[in-house]
């Protein structure tokens, strides 16, 4: 039986869970085996509420569950028609905004946003695509760094930092011009190890590690065969 001391009663879609008292509410979710899709929200990162596909309604109103802490009685809705299809206007507003072209993309397949798309079952995208010409930027020896993939979510600039907490990424520029671009200084003598963990933390194909490509074929990557959000949803 589950040990309930110390934890907070909440209805997610209905249903009652206990969550950890001070824990957000996609991290409630998720520890009850219920997915609450996350793009800019990251292990190890504070949430900032940059993509909003974590979007949930909480008496009416509509909240970013990666940033909204839960509290006693809180009840949420999740998984509606409404929601879900409010989670399918920002993929696809994401998508009409960048060049995505997944299956010439090296991240096809281990992609989130594609992944996303897929869970949304999203075809044709309602708003008008935008077909931006950013830059593809590859003078840095271990990075590729294409603009036209970059949802700016942050993850980068928050997870990839040197054993001095100096960040690799930074933004560049404001507004429509707004970018995130790669340190040329400190850009130049990135460990490897580091440029590949940089690859696999963007959730687009917006970093790609230089040198190797397709080393993980095509049908059997992380979302070729599962959905993205069934290994919260299908754990025991
Ligand atoms: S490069 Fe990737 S991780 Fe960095 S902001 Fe763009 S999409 Fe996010
Ligand atoms: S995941 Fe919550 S706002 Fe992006």
């Amino acid at each position: 039986m589950e040990n309930t001391e110390n934890k907070i009663k909440i209805t997610l879609d209905g249903k009652t869970i206990y969550a950890r008292k001070g824990s957000t509410i996609v991290e409630a979710a998720r520890e009850n085996g219920i997915y609450i899709p996350t793009l800019c929200h990251f292990e190890g990162a504070d949430p900032k509420a940059c993509c909003r596909i974590c979007t949930v309604k909480i008496n009416n109103r509509f909240m970013t569950s990666c940033t909204t802490p839960v509290s006693e009685g809180m009840e949420i809705e999740n998984n509606t028609e409404e929601i879900n299809d409010l989670r399918k206007s920002i993929v696809e507003l994401l998508f009409v905004s960048g060049n995505h072209f997944c299956p010439t993309c090296e991240k096809s397949g281990n992609c989130e946003l594609q992944a996303l798309a897929y869970r949304f079952k999203m075809l044709v995208p309602r708003f008008p695509f935008s077909f931006p010409r950013k830059e593809v930027d590859a003078s840095n020896p271990k990075i590729v760094k294409e603009q036209n993939r970059c949802i700016l979510c942050k993850r980068c600039i928050k997870t990839i930092r040197d054993e001095e907490g100096r960040h690799y990424f930074a933004y560049k520029n404001r507004g429509q011009h707004l970018e995130v671009v790669l340190d040329p200084v400190l850009g130049a003598d990135m460990p490897d190890e580091l440029a590949k963990k940089a690859m696999e933390n963007c959730p687009t194909g917006s970093i790609l590690y230089k040198g190797k490509g397709f080393e993980q074929p095509i049908g059997t990557r992380k979302y070729d065969n599962q959905p993205i959000g069934s290994e919260i949803e299908n754990q025991s």
